[in-house]
């Protein structure tokens, strides 16, 4: 699709790869890209042949280097903050795309770059990514809800700690603090996040789908709550055909089918 400036957007077999494509600035997201970012979500939001997006950097050496800080640094306190909702409501909007959205963080995820990779639901890093929220070098704290999802993510204390020292760590160190969920030789990043698309595909895709809404909107309120809604996806499943054909298929010793109906 060659309406953007600034993103790559293909669809592979079921799979739409998102490309953040500002290489001069080690794909910072500015303004324009982010406004594209929303664009693109709302055509993916909509497209049923699209099963699960995948989402990466151009270039060898960035992911997203943060927030665009050249188009930041004059800004108003009034225009910092709609810059800031402005990225807020476009992670929201991917975080809660029908699909699942896999970030293969091919190598710096600084700031709003670790801000994006979070409102994905899975990460998948190459050996030579580098994550961090350094706002505070630059005298602001994270903007696109890194102080909310990283805690959500890794926990109060190893969150406060890279937000307070502004610590860029590797990518076995965000392994080992559940930042990222795997991580590949850098050549082999995009295989395993093809790898795990097309595992996601061969599952039932309703039930994906419904796993993806209970988990978000359990996070966003009080277990009671949290397990009410899980009662009532788990009740719709019961009338898909997909679960029919589950449970045929496993008693039947067969390998399931499975049609997203
Ligand atoms: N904004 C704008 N331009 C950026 C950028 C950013 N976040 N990051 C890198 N660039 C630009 C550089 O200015 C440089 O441009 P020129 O060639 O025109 O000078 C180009 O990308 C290449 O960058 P470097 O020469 O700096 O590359 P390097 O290999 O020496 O360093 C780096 C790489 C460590 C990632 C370094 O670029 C860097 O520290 N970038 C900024 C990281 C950062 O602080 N991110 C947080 C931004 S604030 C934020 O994101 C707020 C929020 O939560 C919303």
């Amino acid at each position: 699709m060659s309406e953007f400036a600034n993103l790559l957007f293909e669809k592979q077999e079921g799979i739409g790869l998102v490309t953040i494509n500002r290489p001069k600035a080690l794909n910072a997201l500015n303004q324009a890209t982010l406004e594209e970012l929303d664009k693109l979500a709302d055509l993916i939001a909509k497209d049923t042949d699209i099963k699960v997006v995948i989402l990466t950097g151009s270039g060898e050496k960035a992911f997203v280097a943060g927030a665009d800080i050249t188009e930041m640094q004059h800004k108003t306190a009034i225009e910092g903050r709609n810059f800031g909702k402005l990225g807020q409501a476009v992670f929201n909007k991917i975080e809660n795309l029908p699909q699942p959205v896999i970030a293969a963080v091919n190598g710096f995820a600084l700031g709003g770059g670790c801000e994006l990779a979070m409102s994905c639901d899975i990460r998948i890093a190459s050996d030579r990514a580098k994550f961090g929220q350094p706002e505070v070098t630059l005298g602001i704290t994270p903007g696109f809800a890194g102080t909310q999802r990283l805690a959500r993510l890794v926990g109060k204390g190893r969150s406060k700690e890279l937000l307070y020292t502004g610590d860029v760590i590797d990518a076995n160190e965000a392994y080992r603090i559940g930042l990222v969920n795997k991580v590949a030789a850098a050549d082999e990043l995009m295989t395993v996040a093809r790898a795990m698309a097309e595992k996601i595909m061969s599952r039932a895709p309703i039930a994906v789908q419904l796993c993806k809404a209970a988990v978000n909107e359990g996070l966003d309120t009080d277990l009671e709550t949290g397990v009410a809604y899980e009662a009532e996806v788990f009740g719709l499943c019961f009338a898909t055909a997909d679960q029919k054909e589950g449970m045929s298929a496993f008693v039947e010793k067969r390998k399931a089918s499975f049609q997203g109906k």
